[in-house]
């Protein structure tokens, strides 16, 4: 999908791949509504917006809040009518363990990861599907969607429910004759944002956060139903999904810090 003149909507785009990904696109002469929590960092990346050239709408609140997800869309309409693109990129992946982690901590992680979605697509599909030329919703999810990792557990958990939700999405809109609406999932995998700077976590072949914007205007672009990058990364994640889980296990735990 071209990624120019269009009204597009990126969620948790304050810091991180999300901020990155709106400069990258304000590039573009494009109509960017931005969302998160932060005001003044989010402030900054709006003028960062219209330095470059683009509409800016800064939207500050808490996308684990329904009411958030439904008065972004509507103040959308009301400025700008139909909605083009929208990244869904809200998310959060502080180490957890699964033996020690409480009940709230693995809810909050399923809120701050698959209800921010939520929040954002149910009223995102509702209008798009009154609209009649072609629209996307892409979803930020992670190559740990696949299969479990330690010290990531209710956050893979989080990022899996999303990617089968999607999945099952995109089976619907075809069904239903949604044909003009696409649905991708996006799998970074690691990223050297502040948020993961320093959690501990082994990040083998990371990448910066505007390569990271740069892939993701190339899966825009090609209409990717799967964006997974980088290569290096994905083709060790492929490797993950096919050998056999003793070795999978070992491979893992190999590179798990022993106290966490
Ligand atoms: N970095 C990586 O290695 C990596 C790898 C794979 C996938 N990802 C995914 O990429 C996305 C972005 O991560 P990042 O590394 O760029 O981290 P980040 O800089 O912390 O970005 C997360 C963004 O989401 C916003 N956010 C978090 N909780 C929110 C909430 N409850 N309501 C509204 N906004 C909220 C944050 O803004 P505020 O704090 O201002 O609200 C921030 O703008 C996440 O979905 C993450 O899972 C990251």
């Amino acid at each position: 999908m071209n990624y120019s003149d269009k009204t597009i909507l990126i969620t948790g785009a304050s810091s991180g791949i999300g901020a990155a990904t709106a400069i990258e696109l304000a590039r573009f002469n494009n109509r960017l509504i931005i969302t998160a929590r932060r005001e003044s960092l989010l402030e900054k990346i709006a003028g960062e917006i219209r330095a470059a050239g683009s509409e800016a709408l800064a939207i500050c609140g808490d996308a684990t809040l329904e009411s958030h997800g439904k008065e972004v869309v509507q103040q959308i309409i009301k400025t700008y009518g139909d909605i083009d693109i929208a990244i869904l990129n809200v998310g959060i992946g502080p180490p957890s363990n699964t033996l020690t982690a409480s009940p709230d901590k693995i809810k909050f992680c399923l809120e701050a990861n698959y209800y921010s979605f939520v929040h954002f697509f149910c009223p995102l599909i509702d209008r798009m599907k009154q609209q009649s030329r072609p629209c996307m919703i892409a979803h930020m999810n992670s190559q740990a969607t696949w299969f479990g990792i330690p010290m990531q557990g209710d956050y893979t958990a989080a990022k899996a429910a999303a990617r089968i939700f999607l999945d099952t999405a995109r089976m619907e809109l075809r069904h239903f004759g949604y044909r003009h609406i696409r649905l991708q999932t996006i799998h970074p995998g690691f990223v050297d944002t502040e948020a993961v700077r320093d959690d501990g976590i082994p990040a083998p072949n990371e990448i910066s956060e505007q390569e990271a914007a740069g892939y993701v205007l190339k899966g825009l672009k090609k209409e990717m139903r799967e964006n997974i990058f980088p290569p290096a990364t994905k083709w060790a994640t492929k490797l993950g999904k096919i050998i056999p889980h003793r070795i999978l296990t070992k491979i893992l735990l190999s590179q798990t810090p022993k106290a966490y």
